[in-house]
């Protein structure tokens, strides 16, 4: 699908990889609309001086009533809803159990709240703005949906919540492909590997970012603007669906 034209809603569109998809998306001639929690009217005033189509939206993608107005507002603002980018994705990391060394006993357990939160947002949030994307996309017979997994979907240490999110997200990829696939829909995910932005930055400790750097085989993180790149793969080549493209530099968890 060409992206001149079209019109693209890119959730947790604010900051890092999301924003990177935006202007990306907008200088490629796209209509865009950001829906985010946080920063989305600062984000689409920016790209707008810069003479860029977009939109800001408050969205939490948790929230059934807010995903269906992202996407109903892309088609009131711009008469379609071509791309949808599920991109909108929090870390809340911690081990499963913690032991006591001395005692041998239990001392720590994982909370309800911390999984649920990362599956609220990272998982059921694609549920519900994937569906609504793709209900709109079904009445208009086209439309490509991107989703965010991630290498953390084999099994990352310390990410109980976020690895099987990101493993359901790779899932659903799957799924979709092959549901929607009679409606003129594509579906595909991407796993980036580690890359630049506030999420890895400000959330993961420093030390092991800099393990993670040692185990990349290209030797450094990614940058939100290479995501975005493919992204545009992804969209622009009709005979990508059903999978999930690795972007990592080569890192495999
Ligand atoms: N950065 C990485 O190394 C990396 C690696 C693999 C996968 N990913 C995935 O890529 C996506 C983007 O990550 P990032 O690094 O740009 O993160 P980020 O934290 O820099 O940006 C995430 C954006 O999502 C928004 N957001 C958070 N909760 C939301 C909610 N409930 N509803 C709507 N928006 C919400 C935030 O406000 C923010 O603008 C995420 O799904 C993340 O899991 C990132």
């Amino acid at each position: 699908m060409e992206i001149k034209g079209k019109v693209a809603v890119v959730t947790g569109g604010a900051r890092g990889i999301g924003r990177a998809i935006v202007e990306r998306f907008a200088k490629a001639g796209a209509k865009c609309v950001i829906g985010d929690v946080a920063g989305f009217e600062e984000a689409a005033a920016e790209l707008r001086s810069q003479g860029l189509e977009v939109i800001g939206v408050h969205c939490d993608v948790s929230n059934e009533d807010d995903a269906h107005n992202l996407m109903d507002r892309a088609v009131q603002e711009y008469g379609s809803l071509d791309i949808a980018v599920l991109n909108a994705g929090i870390l809340r990391d911690g081990l499963l159990i913690k032991v006591d060394k001395a005692t041998g006993k239990v001392a720590h357990k994982m909370p309800l709240s911390q999984w649920q939160s990362v599956i609220d947002v990272n998982l059921t949030g694609v549920f519900l703005t994937g569906r609504e994307a793709a209900a709109i996309m079904a009445e208009q017979g086209h439309g490509v949906i991107v989703m965010m997994s991630s290498i953390a979907r084999t099994g990352n240490f310390g990410q109980s919540n976020y690895s099987a999110a990101k493993a359901g997200v790779a899932s659903l990829a799957m799924v979709w492909a092959k549901e929607l696939s009679r409606y003129g829909i594509r579906v595909a995910a991407i796993a980036p590997g580690f890359i630049e932005t506030p999420m890895v930055m400000k959330d993961m400790k420093p030390e092991a970012l800099e393990m993670f750097k040692k185990q990349i085989p290209i030797h450094r993180l990614g940058r939100p603007d290479e995501i975005a790149q493919t992204a545009q793969y992804i969209v622009e080549c009709d005979l990508v669906d059903a999978t999930v493209v690795e972007a990592s530099g080569g890192m495999h968890l």
